[in-house]
């Protein structure tokens, strides 16, 4: 918890510091003789992007730590799989993404929080897409799959065909603030994680074949 708390302060000082800065350029502009409105308009920009992204970040930070479920419902993992796939088919179509599903048939039921268990199979998707988007290399391909594992766990699997994990990232994936991407906040696989082990299950990264990589999770069966 310690790292954590770390990263966070850093995260949220980092644009409270920059907008510090940003105002007193603004005042320094208006108080010229004469006053440059035009470079003081802009200082004040840079200060509202820079309240947003704080406060981005405190709401990932929320989601992060709402991690009970907040509901016990019994859930077919496929039609839920199925409802991610309706809300990311904009994204998908928009990125030029060929999307499959390889659904298994009578699946048990799983236990949790629709609404939760969505969002993690959205952020693997979503990190799918911008992964398979990040090369031009080769057919955008994205699978999703679920199945049953020899113990009584469901799995679920997004696999992709994107440039695959680095090496160097390996260990941090899951940790909060993570991320290899410029406008990433490096916080969607912390709360993955923190929902799936929140549900009892795992989740785990690893290479695909030819190229690209898997991310996998299971839930609890019953
Ligand atoms: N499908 C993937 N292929 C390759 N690398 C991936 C993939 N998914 C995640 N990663 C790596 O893991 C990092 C962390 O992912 P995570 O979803 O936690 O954060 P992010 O996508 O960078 O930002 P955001 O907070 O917007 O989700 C990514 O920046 C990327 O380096
Ligand atoms: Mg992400």
């Amino acid at each position: 918890m310690g790292q954590l708390a770390a990263s966070i302060a850093h995260e949220v000082n980092q644009p409270l510091a920059a907008a510090v800065t940003n105002a007193h350029a603004a005042l320094r502009w208006l108080g010229a003789q004469p006053p440059d409105l035009e470079e003081g308009r802009q200082a004040l920009g840079y200060i509202i992007k820079d309240g947003h992204r704080a406060s981005e970040v405190i709401d990932r930070i929320r989601a992060l730590i709402k991690k009970a479920p907040a509901r016990d419902d019994p859930l077919d993992i496929n039609e839920i799989v199925l409802e991610v796939i309706a809300l990311a088919r904009s994204e998908v179509l928009s990125n030029g993404v060929s999307l499959q599903t390889q659904l298994a048939s009578a699946l048990p039921l799983v236990h949790g929080d629709r609404i939760q268990l969505q969002q993690v199979i959205l952020n693997l998707v979503v990190n799918a897409i911008e992964a398979t988007s990040s090369t031009s290399e080769g057919a955008r391909e994205l699978l999703i799959s679920t199945g049953r594992d020899a113990s009584d766990v469901v799995l679920v699997a997004v696999r992709d065909s994107g440039p695959g994990l680095d090496p160097e990232g390996l260990g941090r994936l899951f940790d909060a603030f993570y991320t290899t991407k410029a406008g990433g906040l490096g916080m969607g696989l912390a709360i993955c994680r923190s929902i799936i082990e929140a549900h009892g299950g795992r989740i785990w990264a690893t290479a695909n074949v030819p190229r690209g990589a898997v991310f996998q999770f299971t839930l609890p069966v019953g």
